[in-house]
């Protein structure tokens, strides 16, 4: 549900981190850029460095030449740092809350609404959290006060469980927003668009017409400076428990009462719980991990895992990691949905691929087809954000042969506007809107169906598959399909 755009002060916490550099400030530049960031919005970056407001300045305008492909433009810049502020202080520091508060209260200019945006180590929210509500900055007497938090939101169910009652203590719910940045991808919301506001796809949306669903995320880069937190974590936790079962509920849900926000989250949440819990002695069937060993990426080599700065050398973290889930209701008992990611792959792509069912019976009997090809559907995601329906059409000539030809909805035409996840997500937080943020019992169930894998796997630590840089992972994981022919598809063009 669609409030009305508020204007706030943004307080960052972690602004010169690396999400605040690549996305954050490039995202709220491109809201001014397009009229959206209200005159009376204020961002202030609040950061250990000693830095005055000057020296901030210029730090940004580095952060975005870097960012800013099409090149920064000096007019909009120029509104653009009327909003830009910098707060020294460090985080761990009690009495820092105090001088924020007092920092916050002397601009009278502008909007008394806060949006916290943490930005920092997952390690920090609990500690950061219980110090703004002692200093009263959570009291939402005089305007909105809420708390934007980055992703990972614990790091398994305990420990979801642990900060969630944490942070209850001193937030409701409604000012809690776990952004999963997935959820403002344009293709991703167009999910929701496509299956809802037409009427031809939803008799075909269901066991009786689809065979299964891949889900992949695959990309070239490594691990770079991030091996202090992902070596922690593994792709299970860092894309799956979080970005691809978003995309699953998205697919596998029921048509919601209405976009409402708690209708959609409901709807997701049921998605979830439906998903058949993974025994540990199907851990092996239903889960694949491995780890990139060196390899070659664009004709360059690269690293392997192990040899990248700060993995240890007997790490068993995975850089790789598929899934089988059986969802058990009554519109998908029976479709397996299929989960993979990996980094350091041949090529950086997101898709939905939904593979349907083989047509009753082979019609073409005499003729030289031996096999009709099935249909799919494929909704790219990035970098190609289409959407395609893949049919069994006649070859143009006298034989009666057959080929596949693709129904392309062009998604994007070169002149319309690319925005980046974060804007919209940024938008949304200053309109109230929470339906692409995560409600806690999403992040519950989410954490609930990958636990059982991650504690097989964290006693197993003797050994990983390996696959070299640059390939699409290891072909053992194909193991994880039910039938011999079925395999992972790459490709989003006909095959
Ligand atoms: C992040 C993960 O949440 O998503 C990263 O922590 C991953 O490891 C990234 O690279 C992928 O996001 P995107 O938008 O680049 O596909």
């Amino acid at each position: 549900m669609n409030g009305s755009i508020e204007a706030c002060t943004f307080v960052i916490f972690g602004s010169t981190g690396n999400l605040s550099r690549i996305k954050l400030m490039p995202a709220l530049y491109h809201l001014e850029a397009s009229g959206k960031l209200p005159g009376n919005c204020r961002i202030l970056a609040t950061g250990r460095r000693p830095w005055d407001r000057e020296r901030w300045l210029q730090e940004v305008r580095g952060m975005l030449s870097e960012e800013i492909k099409a090149g920064v433009d000096g007019e909009v810049l120029a509104r653009f740092e009327k909003h830009l502020d910098y707060f020294e202080g460090d985080i761990s520091d009690s009495n820092m809350y105090e001088r924020l508060a007092d920092h916050i209260d002397q601009q009278p200019d502008v909007s008394s609404n806060v949006a916290f945006y943490l930005s920092i180590r997952p390690a920090e929210f609990g500690i950061v959290t219980e110090n703004l509500s002692r200093t009263g900055l959570l009291n939402e007497e005089s305007g909105w006060r809420r708390v934007v938090i980055e992703k990972p939101f614990g790091y398994d169910l305990e420990s979801a469980t642990a900060l969630q009652l944490r942070l209850t203590r001193h937030l409701d719910e409604a000012q809690i927003y776990r952004i999963d940045h997935y959820l403002g991808k344009e293709t991703v919301r167009n999910v929701l668009v496509f299956r809802f506001a037409n009427v031809m796809l939803e008799p075909l949306w269901n066991r009786n017409y689809i065979d299964h669903v891949q889900i992949t995320h695959s990309e070239q880069r490594g691990v770079g400076s991030r091996a202090p937190y992902y070596d922690g974590a593994g792709a299970l936790r860092d894309m799956i428990q979080s970005h691809l079962l978003q995309l699953l509920t998205l697919v596998a849900m029921e048509p919601p009462v209405s976009m409402e926000s708690e209708s959609l989250r409901d709807e997701k949440v049921k998605v979830l719980k439906s998903v058949r819990p993974i025994p540990p002695s199907a851990v092996h069937s239903q889960a694949f991990r491995a780890q990139y060993g060196p390899g070659k990426i664009g004709g360059q080599k690269v690293k392997g895992y192990l040899d990248e700065d700060g993995v240890p050398s007997d790490s068993v973290t995975e850089t790789y990691a598929a899934l089988k889930l059986h969802i058990d209701n009554w519109r998908w008992r029976g479709v397996p949905f299929y989960l993979r990611t990996g980094k350091r792959m041949t090529e950086s792509v997101s898709s939905i691929m939904i593979r349907f069912r083989q047509p009753p019976t082979q019609f073409f009997r005499d003729t030289q087809i031996k096999q009709m090809d099935r249909n799919w559907l494929v909704l790219g995601i990035q970098p190609c954000e289409c959407l395609r329906i893949q049919l069994t059409a006649k070859q143009p000539g006298l034989e009666m042969d057959t080929h596949q030809v693709n129904l392309d909805a062009g998604f994007r035409s070169q002149n319309d506007i690319y925005s980046d996840a974060y804007e919209g997500l940024l938008l949304d937080i200053m309109q109230g809107d929470r339906s692409l943020f995560l409600r806690y019992d999403e992040v519950e169930y989410a954490w609930r169906i990958v636990d059982p894998i991650l504690r097989v796997w964290s006693v197993e630590r003797d050994f990983i598959t390996s696959y070299p840089a640059g390939s699409w992972g290891p072909d053992e994981s194909r193991r994880l399909f039910e039938r011999e022919i079925d395999k992972w598809r790459h490709n989003l063009e006909v095959e």
